[in-house]
């Protein structure tokens, strides 16, 4: 274990990535305030090293061991900082646990976030990552992202629209890449509630019963357990790939050969489809390689099988990708930061 706000060196960080790969990092600081981390950043600087800051450690990769600073956000606390008949605007740390956040915000039956329920992750890698799922993205409730710069050490309000969000992405993951730690996120959260009940079969779940913010968390989390393995015994980053955007004519030509291709209209010229499907269509459903596997119940799931190392998981990956361009013609992009 670590000593919060206190620098330490060649620290372990099995615990601190979801993969459970176990590599080294030169420097770990754990830190509980902005001002903790404004005081260390000239230090930090000073070593020369390259930096990262990571929540749960629930979307990265390791490689190899880090040659640098991991910075760990343990900044927590959730506010009302604003309450209307509609609406309630909460300012959270970055360090609070996401479905902690969700939880909270379903016991006092405000909505926005149950589909989102057990998203691993912190409330900091919420508009980085823009996370979603089953039809929400955290873009549909972000006001707005604190930071600090780790150059200068500025702090800066990010609103919605400067986070510039898309599918799972961000500033954050492009022209600001590893530039701005988030310290707080601020979200609004609604007290009349609509629901969103469209995606994949959440409406035939409910079998007729009436939605409560509670009831949809409690099916959310039961198809979510269904198919995704629980990184606590299995190793994983959830899904390791992107969906990719294809042409549509791509997509009629895909069509004519495969008939049963899922797919999402994202525009006039694109269409989504599903990396899992595609994956799944390689029959690589359950394949092993070295220590990691495309895990059983959902292909788009890499899974660490017990003793995989960063490159066993790359290396699996490369091999999945092979086989869906060979197929389809489609080159699948991780979702996964890959560090080394
Ligand atoms: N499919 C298969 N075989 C598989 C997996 C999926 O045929 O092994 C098919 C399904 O039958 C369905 C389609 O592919 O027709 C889509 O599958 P699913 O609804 O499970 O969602 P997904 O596209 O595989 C995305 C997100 C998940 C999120 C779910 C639900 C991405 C990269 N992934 O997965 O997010 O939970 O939708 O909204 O967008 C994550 O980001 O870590 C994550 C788990």
């Amino acid at each position: 274990m670590y000593s919060i706000n206190k620098m330490i060196q060649d620290y372990s960080l099995k615990s601190h990535n979801t993969f459970g790969i176990d590599v080294n990092t030169k420097y770990f600081l754990a830190y509980d305030s902005e001002e903790i981390l404004e005081n260390n950043l000239n230090k930090i600087r000073a070593l020369n090293l390259p930096i990262i800051n990571i929540g749960e450690g629930s979307n990265l990769l390791f490689i190899k061991d880090f040659d640098g600073i991991v910075l760990h956000s343990q900044i927590k606390g959730i506010k009302i900082i604003h309450e209307s008949d509609d609406n309630v605007k909460v300012r959270v740390g970055g360090g609070v646990i996401w479905d902690e956040f969700v939880d909270w915000a379903v016991n006092n039956n405000m909505g926005g976030i149950e589909n989102l329920s057990t998203i691993p992750g912190t409330v900091g890698a919420s508009p980085v990552q823009n996370i979603g799922a089953y039809g929400v993205e955290a873009k549909d409730v972000i006001i707005s992202a604190e930071t600090i710069e780790i150059s200068t050490g500025k702090r800066r309000i990010f609103t919605n629209k400067d986070c510039h969000f898309a599918y799972r992405d961000s500033i954050f993951k492009n022209e600001l890449k590893g530039k701005y730690i988030v310290t707080y996120v601020t979200y609004q959260l609604s007290k009349n509630h609509h629901f969103k009940l469209d995606y994949g079969n959440i409406n035939s779940l409910l079998n007729g019963q009436t939605p409560s913010i509670k009831l949809i968390r409690d099916i959310i989390t039961e198809v979510r357990n269904s198919k995704l393995p629980d990184y606590k015994t299995l190793g994983n980053a959830g899904s390791f790939f992107t969906n990719p955007y294809i042409d549509k004519s791509q997509y009629h030509d895909l069509q004519k050969q495969f008939p049963s291709i899922p797919h999402y209209p994202i525009s006039e010229n694109k269409v989504k489809v599903p990396a899992g499907w595609l994956i799944d269509q390689c029959g690589l459903k359950g394949f092993e390689h070295k220590g990691a596997a495309v895990h059983k119940n959902q292909a788009l799931v890499l899974i660490n099988t017990g003793k995989a190392t960063g490159n066993d998981v790359v290396e699996l990956a490369q091999i999945v990708i092979a086989q869906v361009k060979d197929k389809f013609g489609i080159t699948l992009s991780p979702e996964v930061n890959i560090i080394g």
